[in-house]
């Protein structure tokens, strides 16, 4: 196999310190910073020359800024003779404008991949990306994608926190989180599952209806993303409204914009965990695991 190198992005050298640590390489030496003007300044101080690059770089708060870093990374580990270049996007970010929902607008997650697709990036690996309306991004983007998942991981977690056993159900708050949900139920050996549906009015507006079984029942709910807690918040209040107990929560990616864990809390949701791709209070479980096997993927 081909030597690895693992280029830390700025956005979560913490995850790329721990994907490093079990694939027992020496992280690259790299300098990122930004011009006075603003620009962003990259340099990779370490060898790669004909050597397999995996640059890790979440987009979480500043996506802009850390695709143009990590397209700067590539073109710098490409110029350098690097045999391939790869991104580790944990979180990935314009995943969710996956279709023009609007005459005029952007198929964004298409633009960006097109991005990567023009920059040389012949490996993309994700973690429970968000996919709806684009369910296979090899539609998109031309290299080799491969999507792990922390669901697994994030509920054996919360088994071991006694948030959920055998008798749970699990449930998704809108139609595409079936997937996480039956994820989540089968790594635990839960039979029943299920997901409610979702219709979304604006950003931060959304109406969520359906029809689960769940009456008497504890219930633990599963999603890819919480941004601002307001699916969250609107699924809760049907499961109760419909007899069940909510037990906790757990996602892939934790993005709590502006103050989504305070509405979550006060809505009485506390019991809340989510994987380290993008770090926050309530990250309970690394991504590093699924990622390195993901990497391993690509060079074998
Ligand atoms: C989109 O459908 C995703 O799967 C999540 O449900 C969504 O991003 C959550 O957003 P928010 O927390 O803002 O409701």
């Amino acid at each position: 196999m081909s030597e690895i190198v693992i280029v830390p992005g700025s956005s979560n050298a913490p995850l790329a310190f721990l994907i490093a640590k079990r694939l027992g390489v020496n992280p690259a030496v790299v300098e990122i910073r930004k011009f006075p003007d603003s620009e962003k300044y990259v340099r990779i101080d370490s060898d790669v020359n004909g050597k397999n690059v995996f640059i890790i770089q979440s987009m979480h708060f500043r996506p802009d800024e850390y695709i143009i870093e990590s397209l700067l990374l590539a073109s710098a580990a490409r110029d350098a003779g690097a045999k391939s270049v790869s991104l580790v996007a944990p979180y990935f970010a314009y995943a969710r404008q996956d279709e023009r929902f609007k005459p005029g607008e952007s198929i964004s997650v298409a633009a960006i991949a097109g991005l990567l697709n023009v920059s040389g990036i012949s490996g993309l690996i994700t973690v429970d990306v968000h996919r709806h309306r684009i369910l296979d991004f090899g539609s998109v983007f031309s290299g080799k994608w491969i999507d792990v998942s922390v669901m697994p991981d994030l509920t054996k977690y919360a088994a071991s926190q006694g948030l959920l056993d055998s008798e749970t159900v699990i449930v998704g708050p809108d139609g595409e989180a079936i997937q996480w949900a039956k994820l989540a139920a089968e790594s635990v050996g839960i039979k029943e599952y299920g997901a409610l549906q979702k219709k979304r009015y604006g950003d931060e507006n959304v109406k969520v209806s359906g029809n689960l079984d769940i009456r008497g029942r504890n219930v633990f709910m599963v999603d890819d993303i919480i941004s601002t807690g307001g699916t969250i918040i609107e699924a809760s209040k049907l499961i109760s409204d419909g007899g069940g107990k909510l037990k906790g929560v757990a996602c892939a990616h934790g993005l709590f914009v502006s103050d989504a864990l305070y509405k979550l809390y006060r809505e009485g949701i506390t019991e809340i965990i989510s994987s380290d791709t993008i770090p926050n209070q309530t990250t309970r479980v690394s991504s590093a695991e699924a990622l390195t096997k993901g990497i391993l993927n690509i060079v074998k």
